[in-house]
């Protein structure tokens, strides 16, 4: 974690927390040498910790889709980088946790899942180079979840829109209420962490894991669909699902 009280929440006695930035080197290089030095062998690394920012490829701003590069891409692969030596050495494994927008890209998800395609990619590559070594690696693609991601892209695409010029208003203001609309459905729609948690935890543990696993039945459906549908008709499925999502969140407000 981050912050230091975020480790007192945590069962110390089987969970051991450590402060770890993965944008700071000096945070992964800490971490890598307590790995060697715990004489422990290291099983698996989770790749879990990502950010997004939703707006339209137009009005996001380069730091922002920086940020997000350098979260859910670089601080992954940076980690990964300085942990291989070890799960070599141990034949352990690499779990990413990607989204389904790894496999989908919706309107004001260009950034996030630019950087989830992005580390579908990495991952596949990564795959090929260490399974000589006896390094799995896997990827998670989760839907839709309920965590503190909804309330915080909320009020990040809600700053975006008041920052807009207001010819870019004009022209994404419908956009930006299909993306608070999906986002507010996921209060209720929205899958459980523990859900998530227990896939993961199979990637894991499971002798031999898969080289995907999605989380839910909307990225279950949507990983298939997207092999076999022509962009066109996405473009127009996804925006028949936004727009009905963002109907029923207006009606629900009402
Ligand atoms: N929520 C969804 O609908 C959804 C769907 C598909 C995939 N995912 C993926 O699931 C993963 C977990 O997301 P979530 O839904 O649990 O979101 P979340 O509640 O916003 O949690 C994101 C976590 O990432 C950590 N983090 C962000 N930047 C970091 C950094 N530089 N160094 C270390 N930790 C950092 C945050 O730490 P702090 O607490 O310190 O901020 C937080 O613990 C992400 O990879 C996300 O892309 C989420």
């Amino acid at each position: 974690m981050r912050r230091e009280q975020d480790g007192e929440r945590l069962d110390q006695a089987r969970i051991e927390p450590v402060i770890l930035d993965i944008n700071r080197g000096e945070d992964i290089a800490r971490l890598a040498a307590r790995v060697d030095s715990s004489g422990k062998r290291l099983h698996a690394i989770v790749n879990n910790a990502g950010m997004a920012a939703n707006a339209p490829v137009e009005t996001l701003p380069l730091d922002d889709w920086r940020a997000v590069f350098d979260v859910n891409v670089f601080g992954a692969v940076a980690l990964t980088q300085a942990l291989l030596p070890a799960l070599r050495r141990d034949r352990g494994r690499v779990v990413n946790i990607s989204s389904i927008g790894g496999k989908v890209a919706m309107p004001a998800f260009g950034a996030y899942s630019g950087s989830k395609f992005a580390l579908e990619a990495i991952s596949d590559a990564l795959r090929q180079e260490v399974a000589p070594h006896g390094v799995q690696v896997v990827i998670v693609e989760p839907g839709g979840m309920r965590t503190e991601m909804g309330a915080r892209g909320t009020a990040a695409a809600k700053a975006q829109l008041e920052r807009m010029t207001p010819q870019q208003r004009e022209a994404y203001s419908g956009t930006m209420r299909a993306f608070l609309g999906y986002a507010a459905a996921l209060d209720h729609t929205g899958l459980t962490a523990d859900k998530a948690a227990r896939t993961v935890a199979s990637a894991i543990t499971t002798p031999r894991p898969r080289t995907r696993y999605t989380i839910g039945r909307e990225a279950a459906f949507l990983s298939r669909l997207v092999r076999f549908t022509p962009d066109r008709v996405l473009d127009r499925m996804i925006a028949q699902t936004l727009r009905s999502q963002s109907k029923d969140t207006a009606t629900a407000a009402a």
